[in-house]
């Protein structure tokens, strides 16, 4: 038997739908258009965005070459591919703001586990040519919204990782003090005093976490403006009466954030605990050969929230159903002219009023119409509210 690859599933709950209905709503009514990337790109995209030396690149692309030779890889994750798309278009060259929606496939060749899938869907946004603190509010609002309209509850983690001023500096006194702990640290965060210094913050071996207790913070060495817009953000969120805590901690796994970053937390969920995660990247765009661009966004992962989505189970549309073969044709068309203004369910077997009335009730329609021998005389239905 041909099963589905590891780490990858079907999807047939309803509460996927329901995820997508929700977002989009959201996201329009937020003012956001939706856009549609290929899921496969150029490896290099990846390589210049994510970053060389995060574990998305480094250890978790489906990278291959495909029948022409090109270095291919299947996208493990949304901004990338989205800023391609905004520096391809010519939009960097034009003054007015851009705000884009999607929602797709991302795949990442993780060690598959309960809330870690190869395969999964992030819903995402992303914001264009507005370097505004309160952009960054409204973003992390609309998440907020999103989660509030599915029911699920949630921890909000803010930081800030400075702008190009001010992290160069930091980043060089943090290098400083793990040099000088250097032989105490994990192999990986050795490595990353060279290659990404930034990322031994939020190392997970508990050597190196009660190490880095003592690290310099990068929100005591932000620069005045990157000072400024942390505290606004924090007052802006406060004004919206969205709770928040700080985590000085908060680095993010990909390397193109600059200033805000944020996480959004369920602890319902178990160790991958992450169902959102975004920030401010005003140098990406940039960075990719457009013209300077801030831009800010975030993704939500799908899977990890299906679970936590509260269903209403309210009874919703109409059971058709015959009692006789001869009432079929009359009953299919009565249920094409009634499907016109909702949802209509027709029956094609025929069965007793019993096991109709059954069906209907397990089907959770809010009506039943049955036609049996007197109501075909009559061309009526014996009906049922469920
Ligand atoms: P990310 O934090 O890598 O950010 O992913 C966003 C969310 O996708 C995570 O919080 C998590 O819920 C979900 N996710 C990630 N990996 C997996 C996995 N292996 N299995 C299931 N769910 C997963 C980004 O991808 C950024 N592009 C977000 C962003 C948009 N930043 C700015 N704009």
């Amino acid at each position: 038997m041909i099963k589905a690859l590891r780490g990858m599933k079907d999807i047939e709950d309803p509460r996927f739908l329901k995820i997508f209905d929700t977002t989009r709503e959201i996201a329009e009514n937020y003012g956001y258009s939706y856009i549609e990337t290929p899921i496969l790109e150029e490896t290099s995209l990846f390589k210049r965005s994510v970053g060389e030396s995060s574990d998305i690149v480094n250890k978790e692309m489906y990278q291959f070459t495909d029948k022409g030779g090109n270095d291919v890889c299947l996208r493990p994750e949304g901004t990338a591919g989205v800023v391609r798309s905004f520096i391809e278009n010519k939009h960097d060259r034009q003054q007015s703001a851009k705000r884009v929606w999607y929602f797709g496939p991302m795949f990442r060749y993780e060690r598959p586990q309960k809330g870690r899938l190869r395969e999964f869907h992030q819903f995402g946004i992303e914001s264009f040519g507005e370097a505004s603190v309160y952009e960054d509010i409204n973003v992390i609002t609309m998440a907020a919204d999103i989660f509030d309209a599915l029911g699920i509850d949630y921890t909000l983690k803010i930081n800030s990782l400075g702008c190009g001023e001010c992290m160069p500096k930091y980043r060089k006194k943090l290098v400083g003090f793990l040099n000088t702990h250097k032989e105490s640290l994990c192999e990986d965060c050795q490595r990353r005093i060279t290659q990404n210094p930034i990322r031994t913050l939020d190392c997970k071996n508990e050597n190196c976490q009660a190490l880095l207790k003592d690290a310099p913070k990068i929100t005591d060495n932000l620069c005045e403006e990157c000072s400024k817009d942390f505290e606004t953000l924090k007052k802006g969120l406060e004004n919206l009466d969205i709770s928040y805590e700080v985590d000085k901690n908060l680095v993010r796994g990909l390397d193109y954030y600059t200033k805000t970053t944020f996480e959004f937390i369920s602890t319902e969920i178990g160790a991958q605990s992450a169902i959102a995660g975004g920030g401010r990247y005003d140098r990406l765009v940039e960075f990719l050969d457009g013209r300077p661009t801030p831009g800010v966004g975030f993704a939500i992962g799908v899977e990890r929230i299906i679970e936590l989505v509260k269903t209403n189970d309210k009874r919703k549309g109409i059971y058709i159903g015959v009692m006789l073969e001869n009432a079929l044709e009359f009953a299919q068309k009565k249920a094409k002219n009634l499907r016109n203004n909702e949802k209509v369910y027709f029956e094609p077997k025929v069965k007793s009023l019993k096991a109709h009335l059954k069906a209907a009730d397990k089907g959770n329609y809010k009506k039943a119409m049955i036609i049996g021998e007197e109501e075909l005389k009559n061309k009526t239905f014996f009906e049922k509210e469920m």
